[in-house]
């Protein structure tokens, strides 16, 4: 049966890793996939993880299962790193948290609930979207729509499109929402929009999941949840994916949680319960390390104190590296104010090249880029910026 099998396409994403893989150009640059990387081009593991990692090797005596929903306090000091600790949600106890395989498996624990255990029938994704949204809601029997949200000629929110379309949802709705550093466009709601929105969900009565990939990637860890906070306090029914790949360097570790806030600790409760059976039926229970880690740089002040620096100097590289491609490019003559590229948040930029020029970039120069023209601002270096920006002026002209 297996030969009538048909070859899938590659992932648009993870799929460029392959191609680059392959290449055997020595002056290839990899400007695909969200991963960031220091000014030498590696993905350090930070000084954080490292000490805590120490602890964690110095003071482990078991490997036995974690639970269904994983590590406890991890899954406590989830709560107050995205809702800060004085959030009333919390004083009401009205939110649960599970700890999940990356953003990823968080969104996937959510798809399955939300189908199984909801009213609601359609995920609202932004036009543009985060390529793997779709198939995780599709495959969990959920119906996909894009409402609006970027203005590609003035490389901005469509604020009003946006609206226009959530006002029309209703309670059989789901709307995935960026909490920030939106991907791919960068382009993120201020927090007078964020209101708006939250009231416009309030009204209508559709259920807000907040995808959370990059929190501490635009300004800081509080800034960037202004939006969701505002947002918990508004609406009485909420989920939160969060990843902690990116903010902790924990790629494969796969390390995030879905955090659930109900009416109620009573209906938090039962839907927990729910969302544990999701757990339990895909992959009985989650990994350890990850959650070990973060936990104990969370809930150490040094530890803490540490990553909060390790990932300002994470966001201050890719800011300056915002600067410089946009100095590069104007005094290299490319045509075009690429001013929005330093008003943009996050590891990503817009950048507005088409499908051929994004080709032309890979078979021409070696510059992998998403189909899309996103480019990955947190793998630009000192080292690769001068290829890139001659490679975009070549493929531009
Ligand atoms: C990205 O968008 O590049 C990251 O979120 C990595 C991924 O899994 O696609």
């Amino acid at each position: 049966m297996f030969e009538k099998i048909e070859l899938a396409p590659a992932d648009p994403i993870l799929g460029l890793n392959e191609a680059f893989r392959n290449d055997d150009r020595p002056t290839k640059v990899n400007l695909g996939v969200g991963v960031y990387k220091d000014n030498d081009g590696r993905t350090p593991v930070l000084n954080c993880v490292k000490q805590a990692e120490a602890r964690i090797l110095a003071s482990q005596t078991s490997k036995g299962y974690l639970a269904i929903d994983g590590h406890p306090e991890y899954r406590a000091m989830v709560q107050s790193l995205l809702l800060g600790a004085s959030h009333p949600v919390l004083a009401e106890q009205r939110s649960r948290a599970v700890q999940a395989p990356g953003g990823t498996g968080a969104l996937r624990i959510a798809a399955d609930f939300v189908a199984s255990q909801t009213p609601v029938k359609r995920v609202w994704i932004s036009d543009p979207s985060w390529a793997n949204h779709r198939q995780i809601f599709e495959t969990a029997g959920l119906e996909v729509h894009t409402y609006r949200y970027y203005d590609a000629a003035n490389k901005t929110l469509n604020f009003d499109g946006m609206l226009a379309d959530l006002d029309a949802l209703g309670p059989q709705d789901m709307v995935v929402l960026h909490g920030c550093c939106h991907n791919p466009t960068g382009v993120d709601p201020d927090l007078a929009q964020w209101q708006t929105l939250a009231a416009c969900a309030k009204q209508q009565g559709w259920l807000p999941l907040f995808d959370f990939a990059y929190q501490g990637f635009a300004v800081g860890v509080e800034e960037d949840a202004a939006g969701l906070r505002h947002f918990a306090e508004t609406v009485s029914e909420l989920l939160v994916a969060n990843s902690f790949s990116k903010n902790f360097g924990l790629y494969n570790e796969r390390i995030g949680a879905l955090t659930l806030i109900a009416a109620n600790g009573e209906a938090a409760d039962k839907a927990l319960s729910q969302i544990k059976r999701v757990v339990r039926a895909n992959y009985s229970n989650p990994p350890s390390h990850g959650a070990e880690v973060v936990a104990t740089i969370l809930a150490d002040a040094e530890l803490r104190a540490l990553w909060l620096d390790e990932l300002a100097q994470m966001r201050e590289r890719i800011q300056g590296m915002r600067s410089a491609l946009v100095e590069g490019l104007s005094s290299a003559g490319v045509a075009g104010d690429f001013g929005f590229i330093q008003r943009q948040n996050g590891m990503f930029s817009f950048s507005g090249l088409n499908g051929e020029q994004v080709a032309k970039l890979k078979q021409d120069h070696g510059i992998y880029i998403v189909g899309s023209g996103r480019i990955n601002v947190a793998g630009l270096t000192g080292h690769n910026l001068d290829a890139v920006i001659a490679a975009i002026k070549a493929v531009s002209e």
